[in-house]
């Protein structure tokens, strides 16, 4: 029955707890002394100015090491993507479906490639160089304005007769549709490894099949002063050069299956788990 008897009521409990609190007798704070929890409290007070003072050095340090005109960790990617215009998706994939007699049916297949053609208009395109050369157009320094490095110019009259201007329907209602075909950047990548890289179109699974397709510019190449790319930061007006193809010969009333692979030392297009690096593939009907 010891324990019953040692049970505290309610407020003996309290007057404990009180006690503990601030003991008159010995002048216990909690149980220690004043002065006791003044070092306490300066140790601590101590303990984080420390702690903030290194987390900011670090910061510091982390912040004067990144370079910050090309991220520190890139993708593993290697290979550029690839993406067209225009860009009208099915169930699975690209899928352009049109019909020469009705306009409806493509006019919003020009106005896309008209848009993303508003990017490529000598307006646009005013803080871009000229350049003439074929090489890779290598910048140690910032020779543009406000520490940039120089950008060429791509200008939509190079796509020729898929500019738009001379024809600003690109083929479509005579049956001989324009498609835009983009190389995606990737930071200090040298395509073709001196060669310019360039698109070639076939039928999926019968490359023997000829497609005759008009390639603008000549050759269907994207010339290597575009490359290297030094990002963003380094680049702003940059912009990705293109290449036109022109489909001459569809027949009518029946889907093709076409791919555009982008021909160069350097890029793959047989990636299995992702279908638009180095290649883009498209269905095609063009019905009459
Ligand atoms: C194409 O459009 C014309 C005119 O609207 C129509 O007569 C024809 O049936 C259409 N062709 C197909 C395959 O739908
Ligand atoms: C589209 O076709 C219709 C009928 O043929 C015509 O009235 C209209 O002007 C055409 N639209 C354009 C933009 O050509
Ligand atoms: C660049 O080329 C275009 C067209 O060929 C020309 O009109 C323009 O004057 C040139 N610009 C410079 C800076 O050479
Ligand atoms: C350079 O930067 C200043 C301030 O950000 C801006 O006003 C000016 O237009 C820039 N110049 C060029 C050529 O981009
Ligand atoms: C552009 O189209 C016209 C008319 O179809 C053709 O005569 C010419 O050869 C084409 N230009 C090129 C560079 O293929
Ligand atoms: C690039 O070309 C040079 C000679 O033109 C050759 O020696 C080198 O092996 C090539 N590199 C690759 C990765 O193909
Ligand atoms: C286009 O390719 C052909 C054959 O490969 C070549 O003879 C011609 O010089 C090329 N044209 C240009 C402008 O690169
Ligand atoms: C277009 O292709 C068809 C078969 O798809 C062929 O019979 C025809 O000769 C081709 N036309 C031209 C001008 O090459």
């Amino acid at each position: 029955m010891a324990t019953l008897n040692e049970k505290k009521t309610c407020s003996e409990r309290m007057e404990n707890f009180r006690r503990f609190v601030w003991n008159p007798e010995t002048r216990l704070f909690m149980g220690r002394s004043l002065i006791n929890w003044v070092w306490i409290s300066l140790y601590y007070l101590a303990f984080y100015v420390v702690m903030t003072g290194l987390f900011a050095l670090s910061i510091y340090c982390l912040m004067r090491t990144v370079n910050p005109y090309e991220p520190d960790y890139q993708d593993q990617l290697k290979s550029p993507g690839v993406t067209l215009r225009p860009d009208v998706y099915g169930d699975r994939g690209l899928r352009i479906y049109y019909n020469v007699s009705d306009n409806k049916t493509w006019e919003g297949l020009v106005t896309i490639l008209r848009t993303f053609l508003e990017a490529y208009t000598p307006a646009a395109q005013h803080l871009n160089i000229n350049c003439t050369s074929d090489t890779y157009f290598f910048q140690e320094n910032f020779d543009g304005p406000n520490k940039t490095k120089l950008s060429c110019k791509f200008t939509s009259d190079m796509l020729q007769n898929c500019s738009g201007i001379a024809d600003p329907t690109f083929g479509f209602p005579e049956g001989k549709p324009c498609f835009i075909i983009k190389m995606n950047r990737i930071i200090k990548f040298l395509p073709g490894n001196g060669t310019a890289p360039r698109v070639d179109c076939t039928y999926v699974g019968d490359e023997s099949r000829p497609l005759e397709v008009d390639y603008y510019p000549v050759n269907g190449t994207f010339n290597l002063h575009y490359f290297p790319y030094y990002g963003k930061k380094a680049q702003p007006s940059y912009s990705n050069p293109l290449v036109a193809v022109k489909f001459l010969n569809i027949t009518r009333n029946v889907e093709v299956k076409i791919v555009c692979k982008i021909i160069g030392a350097g890029i793959t297009f047989d990636n299995v788990h992702d279908p638009y690096e180095g290649k883009v593939e498209f269905k095609l009907k063009i019905e009459d």
